[in-house]
């Protein structure tokens, strides 16, 4: 979902002073929730002046627009909004022109073995979060969830981890920021050329392909559909970056809201079923709060007239705290059930590798469970400055 999210529309002025939603700001970057109540209570469908969008913060107005393509699309050329050609994939196509490309996906996704990479993951993530456990304190994100997840994502494409160095590193933030281009437009620049040298590595892998996993099968099948290579190289991007990037956010959020709620971690150490609590630790804590869709018709949501033209943003991070959908939303039930979250999103642009993150999810609460693993804050945690893809750079963890 990374490309798509990179649709916050342009704002005017470099400082934005909605009284409700300053995205970016310190306070809703430490805690966007309180802010979600303030705007829901105002207008479930609230007009951000600054923003020049529609903010959605109710799940049933979210669910809606996510489900309907036709009227709120992905695919800003609908509304006469020029898409750089580095940012036409998956993402950002709409059927019918997504269809290739999303079968091709799910294709894709049903020649991997997932028992396989499971076991794979249980092993080697047993082996690196018990070493940190052993050590008794240790930064989740920075020394576990970032590394597991680029070993994870590279396992499931077939490919060898690409060497995380300084460039690496700068590239990857560069293309994170970019997400929030349209708060401030001064991001877009390095994010696209981020992009184009992400695109650089996934054109050897599809020349060179290695075998046994994801690539090979994309590069054996790549004519299929007539899909133009260049947006089928944006799309392979796009895949790898979130397959990375959004579960070690999820997986740090969702560490960091077991220890501030003792009660569920106590309940996941007594054995509470685990594949409920990562649907309720999804719902809880999401990543992706932010997705911009155009809207392509005049119509209404919620009884509130739209444009065609105009930009919504539904903010599924609010949605799945809505009181109307979930009771009690603040806090975590990990046995939570019916559990209709928006975290991995809804139709046509749904997330594809939701399997993948749900299995990265359960190998990890497996490994904290057997080993009894208590854990507790050993330091502030540091959020990531992004509106869109909400998460920890750092939480530092001890045995309690
Ligand atoms: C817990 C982890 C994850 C969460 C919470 C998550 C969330 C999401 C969400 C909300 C969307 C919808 C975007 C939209 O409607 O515009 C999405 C799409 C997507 N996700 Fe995920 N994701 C996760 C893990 C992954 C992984 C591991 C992969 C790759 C293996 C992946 C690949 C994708 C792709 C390719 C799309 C775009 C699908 C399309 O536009 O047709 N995601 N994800």
């Amino acid at each position: 979902m990374t490309d798509t999210a990179v649709q916050w529309p342009a704002r005017q002025e470099r400082v934005l002073s909605d009284p409700l939603f300053d995205p970016l700001s310190e306070a809703v970057l430490a805690d966007p929730y309180p802010a979600y109540v303030r705007m829901r209570d105002h207008a479930r469908v609230y007009w951000h002046d600054q923003l020049n969008s529609w903010v959605l913060t109710g799940h049933a107005e979210c669910q809606e627009v996510l489900r309907d393509s036709d009227r709120f699309g992905t695919d800003f050329r609908r509304i006469g909004i020029a898409t750089p050609p580095t940012l036409l994939s998956l993402q950002t196509l709409d059927p019918p022109d997504h269809t290739p490309l999303r079968h091709l996906g799910l294709a894709t996704m049903r020649t991997l073995d997932l028992p396989a990479i499971e076991a794979a993951l249980s092993g080697i993530a047993t082996e690196r979060l018990g070493g940190l456990l052993d050590r008794g304190s240790f930064d989740f994100v920075a020394d576990f969830s970032d590394w597991f997840t680029m070993a994870a994502i590279t396992a499931v494409l077939g490919v060898t981890p690409p060497t995380e160095d300084e460039t690496f590193h700068r590239l990857n933030r560069e293309l994170d920021a970019s997400m929030d281009s349209g708060v401030d437009a001064e991001l877009e620049g390095p994010g696209l050329r981020a992009r184009q040298h992400f695109n650089a590595l996934v054109e050897s892998w599809l020349d060179d392909p290695p075998p046994g996993g994801a690539i090979e099968y994309l590069a054996e099948h790549q004519q299929e559909g007539g899909v133009e290579k260049a947006v089928l190289v944006n799309s392979i991007r796009a895949f790898f970056h979130a397959g990375f990037e959004v579960p070690s956010r999820f997986l740090g959020n969702a560490v960091a809201a077991l220890i501030r709620q003792p009660a569920a971690m106590a309940a996941l150490l007594h054995g509470a079923p685990i594949d409920p609590a990562v649907e309720e630790l999804v719902r809880f804590g999401g990543p992706v709060h932010a997705l911009s869709r155009a809207c392509t018709q005049d119509t209404t949501l919620g009884g509130t007239p739209i444009e065609r033209g105009q930009i919504v943003i539904a903010m599924i991070g609010a949605g799945d705290r809505d009181p109307l959908a979930f009771p009690d939303p603040d806090v975590l039930h990990l046995d939570r059930d019916p559990n209709p979250h928006l975290g991995f999103g809804r139709g046509s642009h749904s997330c594809l590798g939701s399997m993948v993150g749900r299995l990265e999810a359960r190998v990890v609460l497996s490994v904290l469970t057997s080993r009894n693993a208590l854990l507790r804050l050993d330091g502030e945690p540091v959020v990531r400055p992004s509106a869109t893809l909400r998460g920890l750079r750092n939480l530092p963890v001890a045995r309690a």
